[in-house]
């Protein structure tokens, strides 16, 4: 029987996705780099050092060393926590806020299995910190998904075993993450189309209907 549920941040919980995007096409933009929506899916779930490889795949300038590569990132960085300072609690849907409730009301523990360092920002900008009993992110990993590891550590966070836990994500890396841990993955946004998620969702309340 399963009694957590670790739900993903950005792209499940709130649209962040879309900033990650938009600081990702200014800095790609400057680096005279292509970078569309569909390489953007392959950022999600990904750390942000990953995430900058992706985008310097199609990078045609000299060669960067690490402190260059850093410097790119943490300017990715400003320019998305920049953009995060107009998050509100109302970008959080009605949906998502009652479908939360109602999961707790079932007796299930929530946390957040995230790969992004400025969760907790987010989280208390949109007044979620509350919502979850545990909170794994970028800040308490050394592997990004695929590896299970932020998940594993919220399982454990919450003092479940990974086979108690449900795992809600929009990343198909978070989905390979979910099932190396042992946990069942519940797609939904770019993942609701991945075979290999365990159930799909269209929606965000569909959630109560397939646990
Ligand atoms: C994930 C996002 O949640 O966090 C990725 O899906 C992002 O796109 C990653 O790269 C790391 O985020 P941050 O905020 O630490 O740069
Ligand atoms: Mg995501």
């Amino acid at each position: 029987e399963k009694k957590g549920i670790i739900f993903d941040l950005d792209g499940v919980l709130v649209f962040t996705d879309q900033y990650h995007y938009l600081a990702w096409k200014q800095l790609a933009d400057e680096l005279g780099v292509y970078f569309d929506e569909k390489i953007n899916n392959r950022l999600r779930g990904v750390s942000r050092m990953d995430s900058l490889e992706i985008i310097l795949e199609r990078y045609q300038g000299e060669p960067l060393n690490q402190v260059q590569k850093s410097e790119l990132a943490e300017k990715k960085n400003e320019i998305y926590r920049n953009m995060l300072q107009q998050m509100r609690p109302a970008n959080v849907s009605a949906e998502v806020r009652s479908c939360l409730k109602e999961l707790r009301r079932r007796g299930f523990r929530l946390a957040i299995g995230s790969s992004s360092k400025n969760a907790k920002l987010i989280l208390e900008k949109v007044d979620l910190l509350g919502a979850f009993q545990a909170i794994s992110d970028g800040t308490n990993i050394n592997q990004s998904k695929p590896s299970p590891e932020v998940f594993l550590k919220a399982a454990e966070f919450l003092r479940l075993e990974p086979e108690e836990c449900y795992v809600v994500e929009d990343a198909k890396v978070g989905i390979d993450a979910a099932k190396a841990g042992g946990m069942i993955g519940i797609g939904i946004g770019d993942a609701a189309t991945y075979e290999k998620a365990d159930m799909k969702v269209n929606s965000f309340s569909e959630i109560l209907s397939v646990i």
